[in-house]
């Protein structure tokens, strides 16, 4: 029998087809077949207040190009997808460039709420009057998307990582680049000598105290070579 899934994440977007591919291959969709984790999407239309056209966007007032998601479909989306749910009052996210952007750290405290509904905005955004329904803005960088459905998959697929069982082996995780604070050491695989380049003779030496200690000079060597903020922002202990 399937897990009851930790967490539930709910998608409101113009175009649920997008995430066809991330959300139905590899480990996102083995968690959710495994019920480690629920996504389910929802298009904004349903919740239009124009039923006939479902029309959910308009035109700026005071001018300007482009177009603008109504508050009306983004409040009605979050009350029903909030109330389907009554025990837990779930965490809203806009993905907008405005937001705070996403760190390992982020995904970690994201992970940690039960439900989740991501408000993924597309054209201008959205009416500003619909922000008091929002408890967080979330960016992925400093550069601005056509919409929020990339960011969506983004925040998804890193927060998924830490939902026990998807990662198969859990110290991938807790190793991996950024979780402790440093780049991933250099990893190789067979064969051992590739067109006369041959892997670090620790790493075949079969000496596990040797190997750790080897990844993890190279941790911080990579990490001064290539960030060295990030050697900067954490105290070595
Ligand atoms: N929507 C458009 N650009 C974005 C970004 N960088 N992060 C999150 N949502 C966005």
């Amino acid at each position: 029998m399937a897990a009851r899934p930790r967490l539930t994440i709910d998608i409101v977007t113009l175009f649920p087809s997008m995430f066809t591919g991330p959300f139905t291959e590899s480990l996102l969709a083995r968690a959710q077949k495994e019920g480690l984790l629920k996504i389910r999407l929802h298009s904004l239309r349903e919740w239009s207040d124009d039923p006939r056209h479902g029309k959910v966007d308009d035109r700026l007032f005071g001018g300007g190009a482009g177009m603008l998601i109504k508050a009306e479909p983004v409040v009605r989306a979050i009350q029903a997808l909030a109330g389907k749910r009554k025990r837990t009052k779930p965490w809203v996210v806009y993905l907008s460039p405005q937001g705070r952007v996403l760190t390992q750290s982020l995904a970690k405290t994201l992970v940690r709420k039960k439900h989740l509904i991501f408000i993924c905005g597309h054209y201008e955004g959205i009416d500003e009057r619909a922000m008091k329904w929002i408890d967080e803005e979330v960016s992925i960088g400093d550069y601005v998307l056509t919409g929020g459905e990339l960011p969506a998959m983004v925040v998804t697929d890193a927060m998924a990582r830490f939902v026990p069982g998807v990662v198969g082996d859990p110290d991938s995780v807790l190793n991996d680049s950024f979780s402790a604070g440093l780049l991933d050491t250099p990893h190789y695989t067979r064969p051992s000598v590739w067109r006369g380049r041959k892997v670090p003779a620790v790493l075949l030496s079969g000496n596990h105290q040797a190997i750790r200690k080897w990844r993890e000079e190279k941790a911080w060597e990579v990490t001064r070579n290539k960030k060295p903020a990030l050697v900067k922002s954490r105290k070595r202990n």
